[in-house]
């Protein structure tokens, strides 16, 4: 594994040699988040050795290197989910190049689907906790020394400090910021009625089929996170029901300034 990331860090830096602070994963629709970038370079993942590629709609899978907030940054523009088929080693491997090319915190994007009945579409969560559901944790099999402890500590995976930071700049613009709880599932399939009344009753604001297994990786490596949910569906009402990707992309895409404006302040306070 270590020598998979050097290697792919090694093909990186000979391409482009900036020392990113800040890694970005963007979620579904969210792509466009880097007009706000001043790109330097972009590296698709099919060219980076040891990288699964991308296949899902609305993720175009490179990696993009440039300058936000005045902050060196490397955006994952498309990410691999479990259900694609990737090994949750596949899964969390970017995110430990990332680490690798020198970033010490790291900016999670998602869509999920809303439990909490104050939730409304379009409404953008930050992440304070999450409970894993059936997702495969990436860190099962022999601990990579290397990369960090056996049994990590898992008692604030989110950073209060930016969580706190992420509050008072959406308050300064007016964005409502909502908090809550993420429950990290496999899809591809989006939850019964049943099954999103059973997150509610649990805790869980929000559900989605990325980002924990990226967290417990970054968590592993002693990355900083903060992360953010783009509620682009609300799963747990009574009636009209039916959820499609299309209609998760378009929320996501409107939410889209918001969530930018927000990554973009904490970044520059890096
Ligand atoms: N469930 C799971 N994943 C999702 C949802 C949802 O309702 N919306 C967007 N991603």
């Amino acid at each position: 594994m270590i020598t998979k990331i050097k290697e792919a860090v090694a093909y990186i830096q000979n391409i482009h040699t900036a020392k990113p602070l800040a890694g970005i994963v963007l979620g579904s629709g969210l792509g466009s988040f880097t007009s706000g970038m001043k790109i330097e370079k972009e590296i698709a993942y099919s060219e980076i050795p040891h990288f699964p590629v991308s296949t899902v709609e609305g993720h175009s899978g490179k990696l993009i290197f440039g300058e936000l907030g005045g902050k060196s940054v490397v955006a994952m523009a498309g990410r691999f989910h479990y259900y694609e088929g990737y090994t949750p080693e596949e899964v969390v491997f970017p995110i430990r190049v990332m680490k690798f090319l020198g970033i010490s915190t790291i900016l999670i994007s998602n869509a999920a689907g809303g439990m909490n009945l104050d939730f409304k579409v379009g409404d953008l969560m930050v992440i304070k906790d999450h409970i894993s559901l059936f997702t495969i944790n990436p860190l099962i099999g022999k601990n990579i020394e290397e990369l960090g402890p056996r049994f990590p500590d898992m008692s604030e995976p989110y950073s209060n400090i930016l969580i706190n930071k992420a509050k008072a700049i959406a308050a300064k613009e007016n964005i409502e910021l909502k908090e809550g709880i993420y429950c990290g599932v496999t899809g591809p399939t989006f939850e019964t009625r049943a099954e999103y009344k059973l997150l509610h009753i649990i805790g869980g604001d929000a559900v989605g089929m990325s980002t924990v297994q990226e967290v417990i990786a970054s968590v592993h490596m002693g990355l900083t996170v903060f992360a953010m949910s783009v509620i682009t569906d609300i799963g747990i009402r009574e009636e009209q029901n039916k959820i499609t990707h299309e209609e998760v992309l378009q929320a996501a895409k409107e939410a889209e300034p918001k969530l930018t404006h927000i990554f973009k302040e904490l970044i520059a306070g890096l």
